[in-house]
């Protein structure tokens, strides 16, 4: 038997037997990396996950068709009470301060919290950043650049309607 009559893929030492090995060891540090991405992929996303219910959360609606009157049964808001309604896909509040009905826009003009009523102090306030607004709207305390918007009100014998 001669040389040239060697098996295919067979070849002496030093030599190139012509043929693509079949199979390579694997790369550890090439499937390191790979799994690290995986894993930081994988982390991005479930801290996406856990995020997006917070944001959706301190954003309010985007501007929507909504209703573009509400009404409230007076019993409903006795003196010191708020409730908070959607008018014009907007989070809307309307309060019963000693002095008469008032509503804004609930939206804070800093980042987009939606204030609350504090009936204790009788003001409205972000939770967000410890913003302070008075009843008429302006600002009391906080890092607030501008005063809550004014929502039109009327109040018949038994309903406060929003949006006249
Ligand atoms: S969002 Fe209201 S004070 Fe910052």
């Amino acid at each position: 038997m001669s040389s040239s009559k060697k098996p295919p893929g067979s070849a002496a030492p030093g030599e190139k037997s012509g043929k693509t090995p079949g199979k390579t060891p694997p790369d550890p540090v090439r499937r390191r990396r790979f799994l690290q991405k995986c894993l930081g992929a994988l982390g991005s996303i479930g801290s996406l996950m856990a995020v997006y219910p917070l944001i959706r959360y301190i954003e309010p609606p985007p501007e929507a068709e909504g209703a573009n009157r509400v009404e409230i049964d007076r019993a409903s808001l006795p003196p010191g009470t708020s409730r908070t309604v959607i008018y014009r896909g907007r989070p809307t509040i309307v309060v019963n301060t000693s002095d008469g009905y008032i509503a804004y826009n609930a939206v804070c003009p800093h980042l987009g919290c939606v204030v609350k009523w504090e009936g204790g102090t009788q003001n409205l306030i972000c939770p967000c950043h410890g913003g302070i607004f008075g009843t008429d709207g302006s600002v009391l305390g906080g890092p607030i650049p501008g005063p809550l918007t004014a929502v039109e009100l009327s109040v018949t014998d038994d309903k406060i309607i929003v949006g006249v």
